[in-house]
């Protein structure tokens, strides 16, 4: 039995013509459409691949649910008119009546607001290299936490250049930009890019503007500074529902509006939301401080977790990042896909 699913113990079938009914051991009822019972015939999808058969369009419009029975951890239905017998596997349907969560515990969201009164030590996922690469039931538990609290840190990754690439082959797929597959943050004369200076940046995400927006980001310390350069990191979902219930309208504004394409007279209360949220960001309340160590490595969704540094100088003491991006897709699907396979193994 797989994390989630109900007792396969039925206490009672029932079925009206739309929908049938499992009243669960444990008390719980679960209902099922009929026409979603007709659409998920197992007879309409490939057994290997699970690709569906047929089209929707194939489906009759109104199946009525003539008979529901169960039998040996099977239940059975006929639906009026029709001469099959559709064969639905109790452990499917508890699977299904479950839900996603709790098939999938790395899409249920975490939101954390007062990120000072956090540790990043304390309380987020920490794993080492060695752990997170020998270990797959420790990486999945790592990668969990990663998607439900927006970051997670390694430890011990080899202080060498590019062994970034190495510790995010275990979580995802790098995605090249015209940075390069690994970009560095380090201070240069007169750089292109703030990120090479020695300022204080303040929370942001990166590229907001490419198609798609990078998924996650992973930054490698190599050289810390021991004066400055603390890094900050802000839960931006959890900012915008502060927003929400704080300023209502203001929310509205931000996640309805397209600023460049207002009218001259509705960009002041653009700008009123806006500020309001910029303001967030910079209260300290909000904020997770912390300095990453030489051979840490930090991911966060590079769409929600908003991160900045705090200034320093690097003519007394230098400081070298190496950063690259991940493809969110990849990240999701391996933490699944890897679940899936630590499960198949116990069976
Ligand atoms: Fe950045």
């Amino acid at each position: 039995m797989t994390d989630g699913e109900q007792s396969l113990e039925v206490r009672r079938v029932s079925a009206t013509p739309e929908a049938l009914s499992v009243e669960w051991q444990s008390g719980a009822v679960s209902e099922f459409s009929s026409l979603w019972l007709r659409d998920n015939l197992r007879e309409h999808r490939d057994p290997h691949s699970g690709q569906r058969l047929i089209d929707v369009t194939e489906l009759p419009a109104d199946p009525r649910i003539r008979t529901a029975r169960s039998a040996d951890g099977v239940v059975l239905i006929e639906w009026q008119g029709e001469t099959r017998t559709g064969r639905f596997d109790l452990g499917w349907l508890a699977a299904q009546a479950a839900g996603i969560a709790a098939q999938r515990p790395e899409l249920e969201r975490r939101l954390w607001l007062a990120g000072s009164e956090l540790s990043a030590e304390r309380d987020f996922a920490w794993a080492t290299f060695r752990a997170a690469r020998s270990d797959g039931h420790a990486r999945l538990a790592w990668l969990t936490r990663l998607l439900q609290d927006g970051i997670a840190f390694l430890s011990g990754v080899p202080r060498e250049e590019r062994a970034i690439l190495g510790a995010m082959s275990l979580v995802g797929r790098v995605a090249e930009t015209n940075y390069g597959l690994v970009f560095d943050v380090r201070s240069v004369p007169q750089p292109a890019n703030l990120a090479n200076s020695d300022l204080g940046l303040g929370l942001h995400t990166d590229n907001p503007y490419r198609e798609p927006v990078p998924g996650f980001q992973a930054l490698h310390a190599l050289v810390t500074s021991p004066d400055g350069g603390d890094s900050l990191f802000a839960d931006g979902c959890a900012l915008a529902e502060h927003l929400r219930a704080t300023a209502p309208q203001a929310f509205a504004c931000l996640s309805t509006i397209a600023p460049l394409a207002l009218p001259a007279r509705a960009m002041p209360a653009f700008y009123a939301a806006y500020r309001r949220f910029a303001a967030l960001l910079l209260d300290p309340r909000f904020q997770l401080r912390m300095k990453l160590a030489a051979d840490d490595l930090v991911v966060f969704d590079n769409q929600r977790t908003l991160h900045g540094r705090t200034a320093f100088t690097s003519a007394r003491h230098p400081r070298h990042l190496q950063g690259c991006y991940l493809t969110r897709d990849s990240v999701y699907s391996g933490t699944g896909l890897l679940r899936r396979e630590l499960a198949a193994a116990h069976r």
